[in-house]
Protein backbone atom coordinates (compact mmCIF):
# COMPACT_ATOMS: atom_id res chain seq x y z
CA UNK A 1 0.00 0.00 0.00
CA UNK A 2 1.38 3.42 -0.50
CA UNK A 3 0.04 6.40 1.10
CA UNK A 4 0.48 10.01 -1.01
CA UNK A 5 0.76 13.25 0.42
CA UNK A 6 1.33 15.37 -2.77
CA UNK A 7 -1.05 15.31 -5.67
CA UNK A 8 1.83 14.78 -8.72
CA UNK A 9 2.91 11.60 -7.50
CA UNK A 10 -0.86 10.34 -6.98
CA UNK A 11 -1.58 11.25 -10.19
CA UNK A 12 1.49 9.47 -11.87
CA UNK A 13 0.43 6.38 -10.15
CA UNK A 14 -3.04 6.62 -10.75
CA UNK A 15 -2.92 7.25 -14.50
CA UNK A 16 -1.61 3.82 -15.51
CA UNK A 17 -4.85 2.37 -13.35
CA UNK A 18 -8.11 1.70 -14.46
CA UNK A 19 -10.72 1.25 -13.21
CA UNK A 20 -10.15 3.58 -10.08
CA UNK A 21 -13.16 2.97 -7.15
CA UNK A 22 -12.54 6.10 -4.48
CA UNK A 23 -13.50 6.02 -0.85
CA UNK A 24 -13.05 9.69 0.48
CA UNK A 25 -13.19 9.62 4.40
CA UNK A 26 -12.11 11.79 7.22
CA UNK A 27 -10.28 8.96 8.69
CA UNK A 28 -10.59 7.32 12.36
CA UNK A 29 -11.90 5.02 10.40
CA UNK A 30 -14.49 2.00 11.73
CA UNK A 31 -16.33 -0.81 10.63
CA UNK A 32 -19.05 1.40 8.92
CA UNK A 33 -15.92 2.76 6.79
CA UNK A 34 -14.46 -0.57 5.99
CA UNK A 35 -17.79 -2.17 4.68
CA UNK A 36 -17.37 0.80 2.31
CA UNK A 37 -13.51 -0.15 1.80
CA UNK A 38 -14.45 -3.72 0.79
CA UNK A 39 -17.30 -2.90 -1.42
CA UNK A 40 -14.74 -0.82 -3.39
CA UNK A 41 -12.67 -3.94 -3.76
CA UNK A 42 -15.50 -5.84 -4.88
CA UNK A 43 -15.90 -3.41 -7.75
CA UNK A 44 -12.05 -2.88 -8.77
CA UNK A 45 -8.95 -4.08 -7.17
CA UNK A 46 -7.89 -0.21 -7.78
CA UNK A 47 -9.61 1.78 -4.64
CA UNK A 48 -8.09 4.89 -3.45
CA UNK A 49 -9.11 6.01 0.47
CA UNK A 50 -8.60 9.40 1.10
CA UNK A 51 -7.85 10.67 4.96
CA UNK A 52 -8.49 14.41 5.06
CA UNK A 53 -10.20 16.15 8.00
CA UNK A 54 -11.84 18.82 5.92
CA UNK A 55 -11.96 22.01 7.76
CA UNK A 56 -14.28 23.86 5.40
CA UNK A 57 -17.08 21.95 6.14
CA UNK A 58 -17.02 22.75 10.47
CA UNK A 59 -18.01 25.98 11.79
CA UNK A 60 -16.38 28.10 13.80
CA UNK A 61 -17.93 26.65 17.02
CA UNK A 62 -17.87 22.98 15.91
CA UNK A 63 -15.25 20.19 16.87
CA UNK A 64 -12.70 20.75 13.88
CA UNK A 65 -9.83 20.42 16.28
CA UNK A 66 -10.98 17.74 18.73
CA UNK A 67 -11.72 15.58 15.55
CA UNK A 68 -10.10 12.21 16.30
CA UNK A 69 -6.43 12.04 14.08
CA UNK A 70 -5.48 8.59 14.22
CA UNK A 71 -3.53 7.94 10.95
CA UNK A 72 -1.10 5.41 11.66
CA UNK A 73 -4.06 3.04 12.53
CA UNK A 74 -6.37 4.01 9.65
CA UNK A 75 -3.70 2.75 7.78
CA UNK A 76 -2.98 0.00 8.91
CA UNK A 77 -6.80 -1.11 8.70
CA UNK A 78 -6.46 -0.14 4.99
CA UNK A 79 -3.51 -1.96 4.08
CA UNK A 80 -5.01 -4.95 6.10
CA UNK A 81 -8.18 -4.78 3.36
CA UNK A 82 -5.73 -4.45 0.61
CA UNK A 83 -6.19 -0.69 0.09
CA UNK A 84 -3.73 0.01 -2.98
CA UNK A 85 -3.17 3.94 -2.65
CA UNK A 86 -4.25 6.00 0.40
CA UNK A 87 -4.28 9.84 0.10
CA UNK A 88 -3.91 11.91 3.27
CA UNK A 89 -2.82 15.79 2.32
CA UNK A 90 -2.17 18.17 4.41
CA UNK A 91 -4.02 21.40 4.34
CA UNK A 92 -1.01 23.32 2.48
CA UNK A 93 -1.69 20.61 -0.24
CA UNK A 94 -5.28 21.03 -0.80
CA UNK A 95 -5.40 24.51 0.48
CA UNK A 96 -2.05 26.19 -0.70
CA UNK A 97 -3.77 29.35 -0.67
CA UNK A 98 -7.34 30.32 0.86
CA UNK A 99 -9.67 28.18 -0.95
CA UNK A 100 -11.94 31.03 -2.11
CA UNK A 101 -13.61 28.98 -4.98
CA UNK A 102 -16.87 27.60 -3.20
CA UNK A 103 -19.64 25.36 -4.86
CA UNK A 104 -23.01 27.14 -4.60
CA UNK A 105 -25.81 24.59 -3.89
CA UNK A 106 -29.07 23.89 -4.34
CA UNK A 107 -31.90 24.63 -1.55
CA UNK A 108 -31.81 21.58 -0.26
CA UNK A 109 -28.69 21.88 1.02
CA UNK A 110 -29.99 24.61 2.98
CA UNK A 111 -32.51 22.03 4.91
CA UNK A 112 -31.97 19.56 7.80
CA UNK A 113 -28.54 19.15 8.37
CA UNK A 114 -28.07 22.79 6.13
CA UNK A 115 -30.14 24.34 8.37
CA UNK A 116 -28.14 23.30 11.51
CA UNK A 117 -24.94 23.45 10.36
CA UNK A 118 -24.96 26.20 7.81
CA UNK A 119 -22.79 26.00 4.86
CA UNK A 120 -21.80 22.64 6.02
CA UNK A 121 -22.49 20.72 2.49
CA UNK A 122 -20.87 23.83 0.81
CA UNK A 123 -17.62 22.41 2.21
CA UNK A 124 -18.66 19.12 1.66
CA UNK A 125 -19.61 19.67 -1.68
CA UNK A 126 -16.25 21.57 -2.59
CA UNK A 127 -14.08 19.25 -0.90
CA UNK A 128 -15.27 16.23 -2.63
CA UNK A 129 -15.55 18.45 -6.10
CA UNK A 130 -11.56 18.71 -5.63
CA UNK A 131 -10.90 14.72 -4.63
CA UNK A 132 -12.56 14.07 -7.71
CA UNK A 133 -10.54 16.41 -9.53
CA UNK A 134 -7.62 15.10 -8.01
CA UNK A 135 -8.06 11.28 -8.22
CA UNK A 136 -10.49 11.52 -11.03
CA UNK A 137 -12.28 7.80 -10.18
CA UNK A 138 -14.92 6.19 -11.82
CA UNK A 139 -16.35 5.02 -9.35
CA UNK A 140 -17.27 6.85 -5.64
CA UNK A 141 -18.23 5.07 -2.80
CA UNK A 142 -20.37 7.21 0.10
CA UNK A 143 -22.39 5.53 2.98
CA UNK A 144 -26.12 5.67 3.52
CA UNK A 145 -24.82 7.03 7.42
CA UNK A 146 -24.81 10.43 5.53
CA UNK A 147 -27.85 10.46 3.87
CA UNK A 148 -28.37 14.15 2.50
CA UNK A 149 -24.66 14.11 1.87
CA UNK A 150 -24.92 11.33 -0.61
CA UNK A 151 -28.29 13.03 -1.83
CA UNK A 152 -26.19 16.43 -2.45
CA UNK A 153 -23.02 14.16 -4.02
CA UNK A 154 -25.61 12.18 -5.99
CA UNK A 155 -27.25 15.36 -7.21
CA UNK A 156 -23.69 17.36 -7.75
CA UNK A 157 -22.60 14.60 -10.28
CA UNK A 158 -25.59 14.49 -12.03
CA UNK A 159 -25.93 18.94 -12.64
CA UNK A 160 -22.29 18.85 -13.17
CA UNK A 161 -21.79 15.91 -15.33
CA UNK A 162 -19.29 14.40 -13.57
CA UNK A 163 -17.79 11.59 -15.14
CA UNK A 164 -18.05 9.24 -12.09
CA UNK A 165 -20.99 6.75 -10.88
CA UNK A 166 -21.68 7.23 -6.83
CA UNK A 167 -22.56 3.97 -5.13
CA UNK A 168 -24.52 3.70 -2.05
CA UNK A 169 -23.30 2.12 1.16
CA UNK A 170 -25.48 0.45 4.04
CA UNK A 171 -25.29 1.96 7.42
CA UNK A 172 -23.01 -0.07 9.57
CA UNK A 173 -24.33 -0.35 13.35
CA UNK A 174 -23.31 -1.71 16.75
CA UNK A 175 -25.04 -4.15 18.35
CA UNK A 176 -27.72 -2.00 19.95
CA UNK A 177 -28.50 -0.82 16.74
CA UNK A 178 -26.89 2.66 16.67
CA UNK A 179 -25.29 3.25 13.57
CA UNK A 180 -21.27 3.48 13.42
CA UNK A 181 -19.45 7.31 13.53
CA UNK A 182 -16.67 8.42 14.74
CA UNK A 183 -18.04 10.84 16.86
CA UNK A 184 -19.52 7.99 19.07
CA UNK A 185 -16.34 7.95 20.71
CA UNK A 186 -17.59 11.43 22.66
CA UNK A 187 -19.85 9.15 24.46
CA UNK A 188 -19.16 8.32 28.04
CA UNK A 189 -21.02 5.05 29.10
CA UNK A 190 -24.45 6.40 30.30
CA UNK A 191 -24.85 8.49 26.81
CA UNK A 192 -23.17 5.81 25.00
CA UNK A 193 -26.02 2.99 26.19
CA UNK A 194 -28.70 6.05 25.74
CA UNK A 195 -27.46 6.61 22.35
CA UNK A 196 -29.19 3.93 20.74
CA UNK A 197 -32.72 5.08 21.06
CA UNK A 198 -32.10 7.60 18.53
CA UNK A 199 -32.39 4.65 16.02
CA UNK A 200 -35.14 2.80 18.29
CA UNK A 201 -37.72 5.88 17.56
CA UNK A 202 -36.73 5.56 14.24
CA UNK A 203 -37.42 2.20 13.53
CA UNK A 204 -40.93 3.43 16.16
CA UNK A 205 -42.19 5.65 13.80
CA UNK A 206 -41.39 3.44 10.92
CA UNK A 207 -43.75 0.48 12.50
CA UNK A 208 -46.49 3.31 12.82
CA UNK A 209 -45.88 4.63 9.06
CA UNK A 210 -46.55 0.80 8.18
CA UNK A 211 -49.35 0.27 10.57
CA UNK A 212 -51.42 2.89 8.25
CA UNK A 213 -50.43 6.07 10.83
CA UNK A 214 -50.33 9.19 7.78
CA UNK A 215 -50.11 12.05 10.55
CA UNK A 216 -46.33 12.60 9.50
CA UNK A 217 -46.28 15.93 11.56
CA UNK A 218 -47.78 14.32 14.71
CA UNK A 219 -45.04 11.53 14.46
CA UNK A 220 -42.14 14.15 14.38
CA UNK A 221 -43.45 15.69 16.97
CA UNK A 222 -44.43 12.49 19.38
CA UNK A 223 -41.25 11.24 18.74
CA UNK A 224 -38.88 14.59 19.34
CA UNK A 225 -40.83 14.43 22.61
CA UNK A 226 -39.99 11.09 23.08
CA UNK A 227 -36.68 11.95 23.19
CA UNK A 228 -36.48 15.08 24.79
CA UNK A 229 -38.13 13.73 27.77
CA UNK A 230 -35.23 11.55 27.84
CA UNK A 231 -32.96 14.06 28.11
CA UNK A 232 -31.81 14.25 24.43
CA UNK A 233 -31.58 17.96 22.43
CA UNK A 234 -33.48 17.59 19.25
CA UNK A 235 -32.46 19.45 16.03
CA UNK A 236 -34.73 17.56 13.93
CA UNK A 237 -36.58 14.10 13.66
CA UNK A 238 -38.46 14.43 9.90
CA UNK A 239 -40.00 12.42 7.08
CA UNK A 240 -38.91 13.26 3.83
CA UNK A 241 -39.55 12.34 0.37
CA UNK A 242 -36.07 10.05 -0.66
CA UNK A 243 -36.38 11.18 -4.03
CA UNK A 244 -36.07 14.90 -3.09
CA UNK A 245 -35.56 14.87 0.45
CA UNK A 246 -38.60 17.42 0.75
CA UNK A 247 -41.12 16.97 3.35
CA UNK A 248 -43.77 13.86 2.38
CA UNK A 249 -47.11 14.56 1.89
CA UNK A 250 -50.15 11.85 2.71
CA UNK A 251 -49.63 8.71 0.13
CA UNK A 252 -46.24 9.77 -0.48
CA UNK A 253 -44.32 5.96 -0.46
CA UNK A 254 -40.86 6.83 -1.00
CA UNK A 255 -39.67 7.71 2.24
CA UNK A 256 -36.55 8.05 4.56
CA UNK A 257 -36.69 9.48 7.95
CA UNK A 258 -33.90 11.32 9.12
CA UNK A 259 -32.80 12.79 12.43
CA UNK A 260 -30.17 14.58 14.22
CA UNK A 261 -30.08 15.12 18.16
CA UNK A 262 -27.64 16.05 20.62
CA UNK A 263 -26.95 13.82 23.58
CA UNK A 264 -25.38 16.45 25.84
CA UNK A 265 -22.21 17.92 23.76
CA UNK A 266 -22.41 14.83 21.05
CA UNK A 267 -24.28 15.47 17.72
CA UNK A 268 -25.43 11.97 16.70
CA UNK A 269 -27.73 12.43 13.20
CA UNK A 270 -29.12 8.95 11.95
CA UNK A 271 -31.99 7.73 9.26
CA UNK A 272 -34.09 5.35 7.89
CA UNK A 273 -35.59 4.12 4.39
CA UNK A 274 -39.37 3.13 4.21
O1 LIG B 1 -18.39 11.77 5.09
C1 LIG B 1 -17.26 12.26 5.34
O2 LIG B 1 -16.44 11.68 6.04
C2 LIG B 1 -16.89 13.61 4.75
O3 LIG B 1 -17.98 14.46 4.72
C3 LIG B 1 -16.22 13.50 3.35
C4 LIG B 1 -17.19 12.94 2.33
C5 LIG B 1 -14.99 12.66 3.45
C6 LIG B 1 -15.82 14.90 2.88
O4 LIG B 1 -14.91 15.50 3.75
Amino acid sequence: MKIFNDINSLRKILSRKQPIAFVPTMGNLHAGHLALIKQAKQLTDNVVASIFVNRLQFLPHEDFNRYPRTLDDDCRLLSELNVNIVFAPNEEILFPTKQEFLLALPSVADTLEGEFRPGFFRGVATIVLKLFNIIQPDIAVFGKKDYQQLYIVQEMVRQLNLPVEIIAGETIRAHDGLALSSRNQYLNAAQRSEACQLYQILLQIKREIISGHQDFLSLQENATQHLTGRGWKVDYIRIQKRSSLMPAQTGDDDLVILAAAWLDKTRLIDNLEL
